[in-house]
């Protein structure tokens, strides 16, 4: 009797779809575009169906429909291949789990230059020098950093199963990024969302990307395609959130952790970066004022795994892709409180 109930119109689309895949196409079989656009992740069936001007007999219909779909019963439209969008992808089933990869991160923060990018590599570095496997998807697609960084050269080749190899650096992390597919690392990629998104899933599912203990992906600022797509459609175990301590950063850091919440999303920690300048006679200076960490901790219910120090040693050898010669214990640290709480045996 339950099953009569499995779908009422106050539930959220995005989560009716995950559930039940086979609910997009009675969506789209009655009109509703919602399960391909971002709306989707937050409204209900009712919201959507008022948005779209459904009377109450139609919004009834429609949700009898999915219920049917759901039991294996024939419904009384006939179901719609949905059209390719942004938000909600086509069949809500995320890329299977790379049984090679044990953890997907995500590295998140909503705004653009807080650090996201060298947290990731710098994480990379030291989890690496812990002896873990340890590769980085940039899944910033139009403004790529992470191969400049590890000064990987050369374009990634077919890999011996037909999919592509990715880039090794120095040290021996894995490297997959846009940039290693242009001619020059100044072209730019002028694309649009849906083959950003594509590009990442790409990434993903068509790299060799061998054995991993973690493979980290580094996200473009804001809350839209890139990030949309990397929550919504690779299996990622978990969310790192970098911010720093200016005001203006912590609050888009905000939308940010509100986004993945809404997403359902598990964030593992947040990161500080650019807390301090100290001297070389030990002096500490807060350049950008006081820490927001206890706030970032308190709305996300997540560890503050460090706060990192502003070093413009570090900023000359990520230009100069020598980021793996970098060596800080703060980095240390925070690579340490990343294993810990994610509790992958060494
Ligand atoms: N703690 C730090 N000390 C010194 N320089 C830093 C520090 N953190 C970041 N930077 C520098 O600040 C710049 C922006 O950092 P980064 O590219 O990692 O930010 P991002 O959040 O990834 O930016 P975007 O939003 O554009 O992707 C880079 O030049 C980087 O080397
Ligand atoms: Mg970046």
């Amino acid at each position: 009797m339950a099953d009569t109930l499995t779908i009422t119109s106050d539930m959220i689309i995005h989560d009716v779809v995950t559930r039940h895949p086979e609910t997009v196409k009675i969506f789209h079989g009655h009109g509703l575009p919602c399960t391909a656009c971002a709306v989707g992740a937050r409204e209900s069936i009712a919201g959507g169906a008022r948005t779209h001007r459904f009377t109450p007999e139609k919004q009834a219909l429609l949700v009898k429909d999915l219920n049917a779909v759901v039991r294996g019963e024939t419904t009384s439209v006939a179901p719609k291949k949905a059209p390719v969008g942004r938000g909600v992808p086509l069949s809500m089933a995320p890329a299977g789990k790379d049984g090679n990869i044990k953890q997907v991160i995500a590295i998140m923060s909503g705004k653009g230059g807080v650090g996201k990018s060298l947290v990731t590599g710098l994480l990379a570095v030291s989890l690496r020098r812990q002896g873990m496997r340890v590769g980085i998807l940039d899944g910033d697609i139009t403004g790529p950093s992470i191969a400049r960084m590890f000064g990987t050269k050369g374009q990634p080749m077919k890999s011996a199963s037909g999919g592509i190899d990715p880039l090794t650096s120095l040290g021996g992390i894995k490297v997959m990024s846009m940039n290693m597919f242009l001619e020059e690392e100044s072209q730019p990629v002028v694309w649009r969302g849906p083959m950003i998104s594509s590009a990442i899933k790409q990434f993903y599912s068509d790299v060799d990307w061998g054995r991993l203990d973690y493979l980290l992906v580094d996200l473009p600022p804001g809350t839209s395609d890139a990030p949309m797509t990397v929550l919504q459609s690779l299996p990622v175990d978990g969310i790192v959130i970098v911010s720093s301590p200016q005001l203006l950063a912590t609050m888009v850091v905000k939308k940010c952790i509100n986004m993945v919440q809404q997403l359902k999303g598990i964030i593992v920690g947040v990161v500080e970066n650019m807390s301090y300048f100290e001297t070389p006679g030990g002096e500490r200076y807060e350049i950008f004022g006081a820490s927001n960490g206890p706030e970032l901790v308190d709305m996300t219910n997540a560890p503050l795994l460090a706060q990192l120090p502003i070093d413009s040693g570090l900023t000359t050898l990520c230009d100069a892709g020598r980021i793996e010669e970098y060596h800080s214990a703060a980095y240390e640290m925070l690579a340490e409180n990343f294993i810990n709480t994610l509790k992958i045996k060494r």
